[in-house]
């Protein structure tokens, strides 16, 4: 098989968020999981660990608890909001136990790291949810990064026998894009826009 560039596989992974239901093998899952698991992460501790999910029931039911999550923030928003991609309706809405597979990425006692501040919470796992979503691009499978599930985070952990100290970080479905979705055109700006040189506020430009 043909290895894509790093290069294209950054410029060219976005959100997927419906999918074929072309099977996704054990194989490919296993190669996904082994890119994850070469990511950083605090003190190299890998407190990690990757659920694959494939059974239908309990794939409809995330789909029930991402439902119930997604209504409410889109019950939140003005419309001109609501027509952006993450809340417009999808699989994940509407048909998750159709996704081939489910990965549920979970951190052992993740620690807010030093100060005062919790941004670093996750920061031991989400380096390994990239490196899921880049791996599952050079094969050719979308992802999409999901959160929305924690709304549901106990019931979620007493259906799978989650140990209490274990969070779930990210539920990432993976499977092939379905027809409409396609690989690159994610909008951003520019990183000049948003890269300060030497002092906060001070652009290339300024
Ligand atoms: C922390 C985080 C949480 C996210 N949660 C969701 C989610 O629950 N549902 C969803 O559809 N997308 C979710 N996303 C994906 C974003 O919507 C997506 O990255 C963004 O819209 C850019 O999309 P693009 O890569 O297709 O350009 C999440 C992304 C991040 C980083």
């Amino acid at each position: 098989m043909q290895k894509m560039s790093l290069h294209e596989a950054l410029y060219t992974q976005r959100a997927i968020r419906n999918f074929t239901p072309y099977p996704v093998s054990d194989a490919t899952v296993a190669t996904i999981l082994d890119a994850a698991v070469r990511a950083p992460n605090g003190g190299n501790t890998q407190r990690w660990s990757f659920l694959v999910i494939r059974d239908r029931e309990t794939k409809r039911r995330f789909g029930e608890w991402y439902r119930d999550a997604w209504s409410d923030l889109v019950a939140d928003m003005n419309l001109q909001r609501t027509s952006a991609q993450p809340y417009r309706p999808s699989m994940l809405t509407q048909n998750m136990e159709d996704i081939p597979v489910l990965i549920l990425a979970c951190l052992d006692r993740p620690t807010p790291g030093y100060g005062p501040n919790p941004i670093t919470t996750g920061s031991s796992i989400y380096p390994a949810v990239q490196n899921i979503m880049l791996a599952a691009r050079a094969l050719g499978l979308g992802t999409v990064l999901t959160t929305l599930h924690t709304k549901h985070e106990q019931e979620v952990k007493a259906l799978l026998g989650i140990p209490e100290s274990v969070s779930t970080a990210a539920l990432i479905p993976l499977g092939y894009p379905a027809q409409g979705e396609s690989f690159g055109g994610g909008r951003r700006r520019p990183s000049a826009e948003v890269t300060f040189h030497e002092r906060w506020g001070q652009t290339a430009a300024s």
